[in-house]
């Protein structure tokens, strides 16, 4: 990462893992082994661990969220959860737009919209998840894939509140696949997305603005991709489980490039 403005992020997202007694395992697991870290450290945690995890993770660096919400502030829509109950939880950010959820639940640009206007609303960061499917890279259609997401998504939002919101560009196809974007070609994608909230937003929310990078991250990966300019920080699916391997992936935020002392 270039600018040093921007504070490095590590997150984290458990999926559907991990009960209430390996919730307390893991963060009484990895809390001495991220307290010196440069970085801030965010677990997206299932809804039901939220609340334990939040009260687990007080007096250490985590910072607990979840990973989808509904975009009503209330009402009768059976099995939903609101912003308002994830903050009450205890959740203080939360991913939306993730690619299970477009691929398995049919979310639209338009519905993850109206969810970070309801996050942003309700006090709650949104995590925003971009990223182009296999057949859309093999197609060239990345960039116009990417600047419909950032448009659909972020439709109506004032740039002081945008620059509130976290990006991670996920590619589909690196995702729980085993295979990493190369720095090269992650970088050439986050400098798009830069680019491209510049033109609608402006250079200051631009340069302000962290863009993660996520799919198929590991301890070995992790430095070689957050030294790339327009890279802030990770979003890490599987590597994200195990307490030691996340710790070394949000320990490698100092790591020198080409270095593998703490692998
Ligand atoms: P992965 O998942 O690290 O297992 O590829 C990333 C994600 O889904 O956010």
């Amino acid at each position: 990462m270039a600018d040093a403005t921007r504070i490095p992020i590590i997150a984290a997202n458990w999926k559907m893992y991990k009960t209430l007694p390996e919730t307390e395992q893991f963060i009484t697991e990895i809390a001495p082994l991220i307290s010196q870290a440069n970085a801030k450290i965010l677990i997206a945690v299932p809804f039901t661990a939220i609340h334990l995890a939040a009260e687990k993770a007080q007096g250490t660096t985590l910072i607990i969220g979840a990973q989808n919400m509904n975009d009503a502030t209330e009402g009768a829509f059976t099995g939903e959860v609101s912003a308002k109950m994830l903050r009450d939880a205890g959740a203080q950010f939360v991913l939306l737009g993730h690619s299970e959820r477009r691929q398995y639940f049919g979310e639209t640009n338009d519905f993850i919209n109206r969810k970070v206007k309801r996050a942003l609303a309700e006090g709650l960061q949104p995590l925003l998840c971009i990223g182009e499917t296999r057949e859309q890279r093999d197609a060239q259609e990345t960039e116009d894939t990417l600047a419909t997401q950032l448009n659909e998504c972020l439709s109506d939002i004032e740039p002081s509140q945008i620059q509130h919101i976290i990006i991670a560009y996920e590619p589909v196809w690196a995702i729980g696949t085993g295979i990493t974007a190369t720095p090269a070609l992650a970088q050439e994608a986050h400098h798009f997305c830069r680019e491209y909230i510049s033109q609608q937003w402006g250079p200051e929310t631009a340069s302000r603005i962290p863009l993660l990078y996520g799919g198929s991250v590991r301890p070995e990966t992790a430095a070689q991709i957050l030294a790339q300019n327009d890279i802030d920080g990770l979003l890490v699916g599987g590597a994200s489980l195990d307490a030691n391997s996340f710790a070394a992936i949000v320990n490698s935020v100092d790591q020198p490039v080409g270095s593998d002392e703490k692998h």
